[in-house]
C-alpha cells in the first residue's frame, strides 16, 4: 500500500520526519537526457528554506539537495532520481509536551489514533518539512518542463493574509521575489509586516489565500474522466499541509455568475481559436483549453501557538496546550514554493500522458 506516492507517470515518493537525519523524494519516469542539476533544484528550495525572515519559522536549514542516482554526466538517464535533503537544525526537546499531548488543529490526535504510534518531534511525518522533498522533486519537474515546453511559466504568490487582500489594481509580477510575502505589490509589504508582526507578538497566527498560474501551457493536457488536470491539480494542492479548500478559475464565485457572464466566449484569431475571458481557469472538461492555468487555494493558521488551548492528553486528561519550538506565523507564505512545484508536477506528468496516449496529434480548427 502506498500512500506517499503521487502522479501517473511522472511519479513522485517522498519520505522522511521532521526531525530525522534526512528527508527526499524519489522521483520515477523522469524522460532521459534532461539536464538537471542540484543546482538548478536549490533555486526553488532557497524559495521555500525556513528561517529567511522574521515573518516565517526560525528553525535554519540549509536545505542543500543532493542528487543520489538517476543523473550522469548532468544529464537523467531515465531510472530513479533520488533527491535527500539533510535536517540539520531539530531542537527535539522543543516537543516534549506534546509526546502525550494532542495539539488542537494540528495531526497529532489523528496519527496517534490511526497508528497508536507517531514521531511527535517536529510532528514527524505531519510536518511541512516534509514539502522541502517536493520542492526538490518540483525543480525536477520544471527541468523536464524548460527542456520540452520552453514557453512555459509557473508563478505563485499570496493573494490574502487574514484580512489582508492583494489589490490587483498593483499587481506587479517582479515584486514577487523581492519580499517575504511573494506578494506582487511592493505598496502593500509594509502593512502586512506590521499586521504579521503583530500577531505574531499576540501569540497567534493567521491563514492565507494563495494563488498559482501557469502560463504557455498548451492546450489538450489533461483527460476525461478520472485524470481530469483540474482533479488533479486540486488533489496535488489540497495534499499540502494546512490547505482547506482549492478552486480553479472563478472557482467559488461561479455560484454567483449568470450563464452569460461565465462563458469564455471564442473567436477565431490568426494563429487558431482564441476566448475572450478565462473564467474556466484554463482548464474545460479536464483539459486545458491553452489558457493561463490559475488555481487558488485557502491555507488555515497555524496550529502550534504560545497561546494556551484546551485538549486532552494520551490518558484522555484535560490539558492546556502551549506549543513552543520555531513556527510559522503564516504558514501560507512558505506553501507559496511549495505550489508551485506541485503544479510542476501536475502539469509535467500529463505532458508525459499525452505523448503516451495522443503523441501530440491535435484536432484541427479552420
Ligand atoms: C510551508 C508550511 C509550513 C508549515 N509550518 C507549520 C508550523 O510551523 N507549525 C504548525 O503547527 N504547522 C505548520 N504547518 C501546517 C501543518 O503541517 C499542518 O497543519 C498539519 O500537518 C496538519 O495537517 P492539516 O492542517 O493539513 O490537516 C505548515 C504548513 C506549510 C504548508
Amino acid at each position: 500500500m502506498s500512500m506517499n506516492t503521487f502522479g501517473h507517470i511522472f511519479r513522485v515518493t517522498t519520505w522522511g520526519e521532521s526531525h530525522g537525519p534526512a528527508l527526499g523524494a524519489t522521483v520515477d519516469g523522469c524522460p532521459p537526457g534532461i539536464e538537471i542539476s542540484e543546482e538548478f533544484i536549490q533555486v526553488f528550495l532557497d524559495r521555500r528554506r525556513p528561517g529567511q525572515s522574521k515573518m516565517t519559522t526560525q528553525r535554519q536549514e540549509p536545505d542543500r539537495v543532493r542528487i543520489l542516482s538517476g543523473v550522469f554526466e548532468g544529464r537523467s538517464t531515465g531510472t530513479p532520481i533520488q533527491l535527500m535533503i539533510e535536517n540539520t537544525d531539530q531542537r527535539s526537546k522543543d516537543y516534549g509536551a506534546i509526546a502525550q499531548a494532542f495539539r488542537p488543529g494540528h495531526a497529532d490526535i489523528t496519527y496517534h489514533l490511526k497508528y497508536g504510534i507517531r514521531d511527535y518531534r517536529g510532528g514527524g511525518r505531519s510536518s511541512a518539512r516534509e514539502t522541502a522533498a517536493r520542492v526538490a522533486a518540483g525543480g525536477v519537474a520544471q527541468a523536464v518542463l524548460k527542456a520540452l515546453v520552453p514557453g512555459l511559466t509557473i508563478t505563485g504568490y499570496m493573494v490574502q493574509m487574514g484580512d489582508k487582500h492583494l489589490n490587483r489594481a498593483n499587481f506587479d509580477a517582479d515584486e514577487i521575489l523581492n519580499n517575504p510575502f511573494f506578494l506582487p505589490d511592493a505598496t502593500a509589504v509594509a502593512d502586512w509586516t506590521d499586521y504579521l508582526e503583530g500577531l505574531r507578538k499576540a501569540q497567534n497566527s493567521v491563514g492565507a489565500a494563495v494563488e498559482v498560474v501557469a502560463t504557455g501551457c498548451p492546450a489538450g493536457l489533461g483527460a476525461p474522466i478520472y485524470a481530469k488536470m483540474d482533479s488533479d491539480l486540486a488533489a496535488a494542492m489540497m495534499t499540502i499541509n494546512a490547505v482547506k479548500g482549492v478552486e480553479i478559475g472563478e472557482g467559488m464565485a461561479a455560484a454567483t455568475l449568470m450563464g452569460t457572464e461565465n462563458a469564455d466566449e471564442i473567436v477565431m484569431g490568426p494563429e487558431g481559436p482564441e476566448f475572450l475571458s478565462n473564467h474556466a481557469g484554463g482548464i474545460l472538461g479536464g483539459i486545458t483549453t491553452g489558457q493561463p492555468i490559475v488555481v487558488r487555494f485557502a491555507v488555515k493558521p497555524t496550529s502550534s501557538i504560545l497561546t494556551p488551548r484546551r485538549s486532552i492528553n494520551a490518558a484522555g486528561e484535560p490539558v492546556d496546550v502551549v506549543t513552543k519550538g520555531r513556527h510559522d506565523p503564516c504558514v501560507g507564505i512558505r506553501a507559496v514554493p511549495v505550489a508551485e512545484a506541485m503544479m510542476a508536477c501536475v502539469i509535467l506528468d500529463h505532458l508525459l500522458l499525452d505523448r503516451a496516449q495522443t503523441d501530440g496529434v491535435r484536432g484541427e480548427i479552420g
